[in-house]
C-alpha cells in the first residue's frame, strides 16, 4: 500500500485491528494511544516500529502538536489520518453530569478539531490525502440516553462536513464512517441492556476502515454506513 498512515486511537478495538490490518498490507503505520503498556502490546501485534509509537491525550493539544511535530519530521505529510479515539458515556439527562458532557466534547469533538488543526496544514500543502472519522450512527440519528455522546458526533458530523468544504479545491477525501453496534471496551462500562453478541466484531468494523483506505482517488467514498444486521437504525 505504501502509504504513510496515522491511526489515532489504536490501542481500542476499532483503532487496533485497523492498524494491523494496514501494516500487513505494507502501510507505513503510526499509532497512538493514551497507555503506554497498551500502546506497546497494539504496537507489537501490529509490527510497528518503536519510533511510530505515541502516547497522546487527545485532550491535550500541546501533545497532538508535538505528535504531528515528529511524524511531520520523519514523512513530510501524512497520507491517511484515521481517527478512531473516542468515549462513550451514554446515560440518561438526569444523571449526565456536567463534567461528563465536558469530557465527552473534550475528546470526540475538540480531540477531533486538534487532530485536523495540526495534521491537515501539511496534507492541504501536498493536495492530497484522507481523513476517516467515525460519527457513528447516533452522529445521524438520536438515542435516549446519548445527549452528551449525539452532542458531540452529530457536532464531528458537522465540523468534518464544513472541512470538506473549506479544502474542496485540494484532492483531500473526507469520509466519514457511522457504525452501529461494535463490539469493543467502548460498551465495557455502559449500563445499557445490548446483545453485544449480535455487535459486528471490532476485526470485521476494522476491515470497512481497512477497505475505505484502498480505494482510488478519482473518487470519494464521502459517507460509509454499517450496522449489526438486526438493529438497523438508519
Ligand atoms: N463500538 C461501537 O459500537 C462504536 C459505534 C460507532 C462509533 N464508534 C466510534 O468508533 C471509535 C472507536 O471505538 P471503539 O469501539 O474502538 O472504542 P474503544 O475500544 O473504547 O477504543 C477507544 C479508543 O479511543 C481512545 N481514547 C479515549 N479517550 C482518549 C483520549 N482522551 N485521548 C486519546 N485517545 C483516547 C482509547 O484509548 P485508551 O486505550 O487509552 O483508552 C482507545 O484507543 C470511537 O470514536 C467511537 O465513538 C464506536
Amino acid at each position: 500500500m505504501n502509504k504513510n498512515v496515522l491511526v489515532v486511537g489504536a490501542t481500542g478495538g476499532i483503532g487496533a485491528e485497523t492498524a494491523r490490518l494496514l501494516r500487513t498490507s505494507s502501510a507505513n503505520v503510526f499509532i497512538t494511544g493514551r497507555d503506554a503498556a497498551k500502546l506497546n502490546s497494539a504496537g507489537d501485534v501490529a509490527g510497528i516500529p518503536q519510533g511510530q509509537r505515541f502516547v497522546m491525550d487527545i485532550t491535550d493539544r500541546e501533545a497532538v502538536k508535538q505528535v504531528a511535530d515528529a511524524i511531520h519530521a520523519q514523512v513530510g505529510q501524512l497520507d491517511i489520518l484515521i481517527n478512531a479515539a473516542g468515549i462513550g458515556i451514554i446515560k440518561p439527562l438526569e444523571q449526565l453530569s456536567f463534567d461528563d458532557f465536558d469530557k465527552t466534547i473534550d475528546v470526540n469533538l475538540k480531540g477531533t478539531f486538534s487532530l485536523l488543526k495540526y495534521f491537515l496544514p501539511p496534507m492541504i500543502v501536498a493536495k492530497k490525502g484522507l481523513v476517516i472519522n467515525m460519527p457513528g450512527v447516533l452522529g445521524k440519528t438520536p438515542m435516549g440516553g446519548a445527549a452528551a455522546y449525539s452532542a458531540s458526533k452529530y457536532g464531528l458530523d458537522g465540523l468534518l462536513k464544513s472541512v470538506r468544504e473549506d479544502i474542496k479545491r485540494t484532492n483531500i477525501r473526507i469520509t466519514n464512517v457511522y457504525m452501529g453496534g461494535v463490539d469493543s471496551a467502548f460498551w465495557d462500562n455502559i449500563d445499557l441492556k445490548v446483545r453485544r453478541d449480535a455487535f459486528i466484531l471490532a476485526k470485521e468494523a476494522a476491515k470497512s476502515v481497512w477497505f475505505l483506505c484502498q480505494q482510488p482517488t478519482s473518487g470519494v467514498v464521502s459517507e460509509m454506513v454499517i450496522q449489526p444486521f438486526n438493529h438497523q437504525v438508519i
